[in-house]
C-alpha cells in the first residue's frame, strides 16, 4: 500500500540558522519518509521561487489549508504522478504559490517513504538507465570559502578538492586529508589569527584568490604524495556575485569577458584545475562557450547559476556548447522528477552532472543517493560540518554495501 495516510510539514532550521521546512510522508503501510529543504545564499535568478510571499509562515499556512487535503490518500507509488500533483496544486510556472522548497521537501519525502515501503535504497528508485549503483561519484569538496559564503575571504566563492578515487572510502579519505592539510597550512601562515569556517564548512582566511589557489594546489599535491590517491584542485567562482556593468570586479583587477577568459585559462594551466563552476555570470552563455572551447578537453566546466537545473536553460547551453557539465540542485527546479528530467537531457548529450548541496543545508544523506542514482560525475557536498559529512557518510555506507 503506497497510499498516503499522513503528510505534514513543520518548521525547522538549516545549518545557517535560517528557518526552513521538513516534510514527513507516511504511507498506509506505515513507511515514513522525512526530508528538509536546503537553501542557497548565492542563488541564481532563474531558480523557482524558494518561498511564497510571506515566507515560511505563509508556506506552512498554505500547506495546511490547501495542500495537505489534496495530498492525503494519494498514491506515492508513481513518483511522476506525485510531483505532477505538486505542480497542479501550485498552479504557477515557478512554485510561487507553494514555494519550491516546500515542493522539494514533499517530493523527496514521498520518494523516501516509497523506498522504505519497498525495502530498497532510494538510489534504486531514481536510477537512470544503465546505472547499477556500483559506480561512485568524485567528491567535489569545499575546503576554503570566499564570496558570499565568507566575510573577509577571497572573491572566488569556493576552493574545492576534486577527489577522484573510485571507492568512496578512498575519495572521502583524500578529501578530508586535503581539508586538514589546508587548515595546517593556514595556521602556519597566520599563527596568531583566529581562523574561521564558512557556510559550507571550508576555511576562511584573509587571503587573495591566488594565495588560495597556491594553498589548495599544494595541499592536493601533498595528499597525492602521502596517500597515493587522485585529488586535484577545482573552483566555484560564482562569478555573478562580482560581475557588475559587464566587468568581473576583483580587488586587484577589473576584467571584461575576454580578459576573464584569458585569466581563467591561465589559472587552469598554472594550477592544473580540473573543475570550474560558474566561471562567468549567469547570462554569459557566449563567454562560457569560448572558455569551454579553450579548456573543455581537460577541465570540467560546470553551469550552476547559468542553468539553475532548468531544462530550458540547459537546452540553450547544449545548443551553444556553453559548458560540458551541469550542476543539479533539486530545489532550484522544485521536484525530484524535474531534476531527473534535466539530468536525462544532460546525460543524453554526453555531459557530466554534479549533484549538489546548498550553502544552507541539513544533516540528511539522500543527496548521495541521488548522485549514485544519476551516475553523476561528482557529489558536491562539502567536507566538514555535520550537514556536509552526513552526505559523505551516506556515500561510504553505499560503498560498503555487499554487491
Ligand atoms: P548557494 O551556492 O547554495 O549559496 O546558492 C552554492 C553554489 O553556488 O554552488
Ligand atoms: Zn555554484
Amino acid at each position: 500500500m503506497t497510499e498516503v495516510r499522513e503528510v505534514s510539514l513543520r518548521p525547522i532550521y538549516d545549518s545557517r540558522g535560517a528557518l526552513t521546512v521538513e516534510a514527513a510522508v507516511t504511507t498506509a503501510g506505515a513507511a515514513l519518509g522525512c526530508a528538509g529543504a536546503p537553501s542557497g545564499a548565492s542563488t541564481g535568478t532563474h531558480e523557482v521561487r524558494a518561498w511564497p510571499e510571506g515566507g515560511v509562515p505563509a508556506a506552512l499556512q498554505t500547506f495546511r489549508e490547501s495542500v495537505r487535503p489534496r495530498l492525503l490518500g494519494r498514491e506515492v507509488e508513481d513518483a511522476t504522478g506525485w510531483d505532477e500533483a505538486l505542480h497542479a496544486i501550485d498552479g504557477t510556472p515557478n512554485f510561487a504559490h507553494l514555494g519550491g522548497n516546500v515542493a522539494t521537501a514533499l517530493s523527496v519525502a514521498a520518494a523516501l517513504a516509497r523506498a522504505k515501503e519497498r525495502g530498497v535504497e532510494p538510489w534504486s528508485l531514481w536510477a537512470r538507465p544503465g546505472v547499477d549503483g556500483r559506480r561512485f561519484p568524485a567528491i567535489v569538496g569545499n575546503c576554503m570559502n570566499g564570496g558570499r559564503h565568507a566575510i573577509g575571504g577571497p572573491e572566488f566563492q569556493e576552493f574545492h578538492a576534486i577527489s577522484l578515487a573510485e571507492r568512496p572510502e578512498d575519495s572521502v579519505r583524500a578529501a578530508v586529508a586535503v581539508h586538514h592539510a589546508i587548515g595546517k597550512a593556514l595556521q602556519g601562515k597566520f599563527p596568531t589569527l583566529a581562523l574561521g569556517r564558512g557556510d559550507e564548512g571550508g576555511w576562511v582566511a584573509p587571503i587573495t584568490n591566488l594565495e588560495g589557489l597556491e594553498i589548495l594546489s599544494a595541499a592536493c599535491a601533498q595528499v597525492r604524495d602521502s596517500l597515493h590517491l587522485p585529488v586535484q584542485p577545482g573552483l566555484d567562482l560564482a562569478a555573478s556575485e562580482f560581475f557588475r556593468d559587464g566587468r568581473y570586479r576583483y580587488r586587484d583587477r577589473s576584467l571584461d569577458a575576454a580578459g576573464q577568459v584569458a585569466y581563467l585559462t591561465e589559472l587552469v594551466d598554472r594550477f592544473g584545475l580540473v573543475y570550474l563552476e560558474d566561471p562567468f555570470a549567469e547570462e554569459e552563455f557566449a563567454s562560457f562557450a569560448e572558455f569551454t572551447q579553450a579548456v573543455g578537453s581537460k577541465t570540467v566546466v560546470v553551469g550552476d547559476d547559468l542553468y539553475t537545473t532548468d531544462p530550458i536553460r540547459l537546452a540553450r547551453g547544449l545548443t551553444e556548447r556553453a559548458s560540458n557539465a551541469i550542476l543539479i540542485k533539486v530545489n532550484q527546479i522544485g521536484t525530484i522528477s524535474d531534476a531527473l528530467a534535466t539530468v536525462d537531457a544532460a546525460r543524453a548529450a554526453g555531459w557530466k552532472t554534479v549533484t549538489s548541496h546548498r550553502s544552507g543545508d541539513l544533516p540528511d544523506g539522500w543527496l548521495a543517493q541521488l548522485a549514485v542514482a544519476t551516475g553523476a560525475y561528482g557529489l558536491k557536498c562539502g567536507i566538514l560540518g555535520g550537514e556536509r559529512v552526513a552526505k559523505l557518510n551516506e556515500l561510504l555506507r553505499l560503498g560498503a554495501l555487499p554487491t
